[in-house]
């Protein structure tokens, strides 16, 4: 007898860090943000989330699609999917988009009827301010979309994905994009046209690395969520960033991506970081996300490009942080050496493996830049910065072979 055909997938989906903060929703539930944003992807071959997908053909639930018991599994422990959550209502419109496949071509097989199983997993810790939201929930949504042949020959396009992506965080459409990636935040009531656009692809500007100090690694403290409408509905300066900071700045810093202008994407994303945290700060009562290691790392970059500066030399790195105490520094290849020198000098590390080879030589007593102030801030003790991931801008989702499925042959996580 045939056997039974196999209906799974499995991606990869990036990190983005965003250089425009979005902090702010419209629309709670349909997750329309109250401006737009964007971000960087990260390669995937440092920090991933990896998820796997299955129909599951065998079960006696699957006569009708109303019935079906999704299941999933997020870093091995079985996770409730909540009628009427964010996963469920991610997973009820691809099934629609789905649908719509269905009854265009009646010979495709009727995938919808079955019950899924997924299973998810990131490379580094989850809820450790580096958007393992936006990583998961985008690799949920490609792989899905995968499984479904939600493609653009079948008429569905990566904007189109992102949307659903935003439904299940906001933050997730940006990653459905390799690159560097706007967040357009819309006008419509039904959020139509809230999605993610392709600034420029990677390779357009492929030299940009990131350096991820991770200075806590443990569950952040307000979570992002809850965080930003407390700041809706008490910042007035929240109010002034949306209606006069961030349009203009969106602008400037696309036009900075195109030009590959490191200067002005280093002055806009220090200064939206800095304003991100200010509406923090302005929300009632205050939420605070930055700790002194993360002020200190500040004093850090700051020194070192006012110096840099001064020599006529531009700047050399640009800080952002989320809503944590990490911080990421962007910086061109060519100045990773020297930033991450500086660096290391400040917050030692027990040790450092670059992947990219491009770490310090060892002890090499360099005066960094000329007029560099050393007494900045004092050298930290090793620790103060848990550990630094070293990466840089990357692709977007990827399909993996079923080699590399986190399901067994009954569908349930290996
Ligand atoms: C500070 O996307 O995690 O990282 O939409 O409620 O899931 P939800 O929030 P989320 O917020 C991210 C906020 C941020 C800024 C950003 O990534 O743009």
């Amino acid at each position: 007898m045939a056997s039974d055909p196999v209906y799974e997938a499995t991606c990869t989906a990036p990190v983005n860090i965003a250089v425009v903060k979005y902090w702010g929703k419209r629309d709670t539930t349909l997750i329309l943000p109250t401006n737009s944003s964007l971000s960087v992807t990260l390669s995937q071959d440092h920090l991933r989330s990896l998820t796997s997908a299955r129909c599951i053909t065998t079960t006696s639930n699957n006569s009708n699609a109303n019935a079906v018991a999704d299941r999933l599994w997020l870093n091995g422990h079985e996770e409730e999917i909540q009628q009427g959550g964010r996963t469920h209502r991610c997973l009820a419109e691809l099934r629609q988009m789905r649908k719509d496949l269905e009854s265009r071509d009646s010979s495709l097989p009727k995938l919808t009827d079955f019950a899924l199983h997924i299973a998810s997993e990131n490379n580094f810790p989850t809820a450790a301010g580096l958007a393992s939201s936006a990583s998961g929930l985008s690799a949920l949504i490609a792989t899905i979309s995968t499984l479904y042949a939600l493609l653009p020959e079948n008429g569905v396009s990566v904007s189109d994905l992102s949307r659903v992506a935003r439904q299940g965080s906001g933050s997730a459409c940006r990653s459905m994009f390799g690159g560097y990636v706007a967040w357009d935040m819309g006008t419509r009531d039904d959020g139509h046209d809230s999605v993610a656009v392709e600034v420029a692809p990677a390779s357009h500007w492929p030299d940009l690395h990131a350096l991820i100090l991770v200075v806590s690694d443990k569950k952040k403290g307000t979570p992002s969520t809850a965080g930003m409408q407390r700041t809706v509905a008490t910042s007035d300066l929240l109010k002034h960033r949306i209606d006069h900071v961030v349009p203009a700045r969106m602008d400037r810093i696309s036009t900075a991506i195109r030009n590959r202008d490191f200067d002005q994407f280093a002055i806009e994303t220090m200064a939206d970081s800095n304003q991100f945290h200010a509406v923090c700060l302005d929300t009632q009562p205050p939420i605070f996300y930055l700790n002194d290691v993360s002020r200190a790392v500040i004093q850090l970059v700051a020194e070192l490009n006012r110096a840099s500066v001064d020599a006529g030399k531009g700047y050399l790195a640009a800080y952002t942080y989320d809503a944590g105490p990490n911080a990421v520094l962007y910086v061109r290849e060519r100045d990773v050496k020297l930033v991450l020198e500086l660096v290391l000098r400040y917050f030692p590390q027990q040790t450092f493996d670059d992947p990219f080879h491009l770490g310090p030589e060892p002890a090499a007593a360099s005066s960094f830049v000329q007029g560099f102030n050393a007494a900045v801030i004092p050298e930290h003790e090793v620790g103060a910065v848990a550990r630094i991931i070293h990466t840089k801008v990357g692709d977007g989702p990827r399909v993996l072979s079923s080699d590399e499925s986190l399901l067994n042959g009954e569908g349930m996580p290996k």
